[in-house]
């Protein structure tokens, strides 16, 4: 299937390893001019190695840590200048620090605030001359199925993909005429670092083994697995028809 990403210049945030990673790489596939972006320079040469690996295809990577303004501007300015614009904005970040609503004290909210919600509104706010000169684009935020259904022991999460989704509702309508069109993807278990982070924890809050925790988280999943980040089907969300890039 051509999803017509092919010259497509598209920025993923947080693409040195799992959900952002594997986004990059299939948009890779399509043949988009991919720039990737994390704190960690040497997990994206990893990322970029593989997606020369599997596509032939050289990304472009800088370092960009989305707490900080200035990371953010530079690091699209990098990929407008060297993929010649830009029309595919991907927003991510890590996920918060897990716990309940007891557990947090100022701090964690608004490092919860500016690591999830502060940082997205940052990079589309960068990200938006680009893609309005570019005549519309699409801008996919990256959340949880936490927008949908609170999970428990992630408040700083729930709380701020909630306003990630507000966010997204809200500029859905204010863009349109721009032709720039803006989807939240709200996952499910998707077994990458996170998940394995996430579970550790709460198998030793319950005195568990990691394994006995996952065994028994898995059986609520209808499907009786978990997600893998890895599913060139998530792409048809990233369609755009804009014109290609030369
Ligand atoms: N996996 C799931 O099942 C799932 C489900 C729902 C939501 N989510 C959310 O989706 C997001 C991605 O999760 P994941 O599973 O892909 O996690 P992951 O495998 O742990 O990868 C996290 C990525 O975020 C980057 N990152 C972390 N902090 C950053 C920062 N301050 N600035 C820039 N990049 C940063 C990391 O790179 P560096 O360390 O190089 O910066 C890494 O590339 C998280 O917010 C997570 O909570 C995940």
């Amino acid at each position: 299937m051509n999803l017509g990403l092919s010259g497509k210049s598209v920025f993923i945030a947080a693409s040195s390893k799992g959900l952002g990673r594997a986004a990059a790489l299939e948009f890779a596939k399509e043949g988009a001019l991919v720039t990737i972006a994390s704190r960690s320079l040497g997990q994206l040469e990893e990322a970029r190695d593989e997606i020369r690996a599997a596509t032939g295809q050289e990304a472009t990577m800088v370092r960009m840590d989305v707490l900080s303004p200035d990371d953010i501007k530079n690091a699209i300015r990098h990929a407008v200048d060297s993929a010649g614009g830009l029309d595919i904005l991907v927003t991510n970040a890590g996920g918060p620090p897990s716990g309940f609503f007891s557990d947090m004290g100022d701090e964690d909210w608004t490092g919860g605030f500016e690591l999830n919600l502060l940082s997205a509104i940052r990079m589309i706010r960068e990200a938006l001359p680009h893609l309005k000169s570019a005549g519309g684009g699409r801008i996919v935020n990256l959340a949880s199925t936490s927008v949908k259904q609170p999970i428990d022991g992630l408040i700083l999460s729930n709380v701020f993909r909630a306003g990630v989704q507000a966010l997204t509702k809200s500029l859905s309508s204010e863009l349109a005429n721009d032709g720039i069109l803006i989807n939240t993807i709200a996952p499910g278990r998707i077994a990458t670092d996170r998940i394995t982070e996430l579970d550790s924890k709460r198998a030793e809050d319950q005195g568990s083994s990691l394994e006995q925790f996952q065994t028994a988280a898995v059986k609520a999943i209808p499907l009786g697995r978990m997600g893998t980040p890895r599913n060139s089907r998530v792409l048809s969300s990233f369609t755009v028809r804009s014109p290609t890039r030369t």
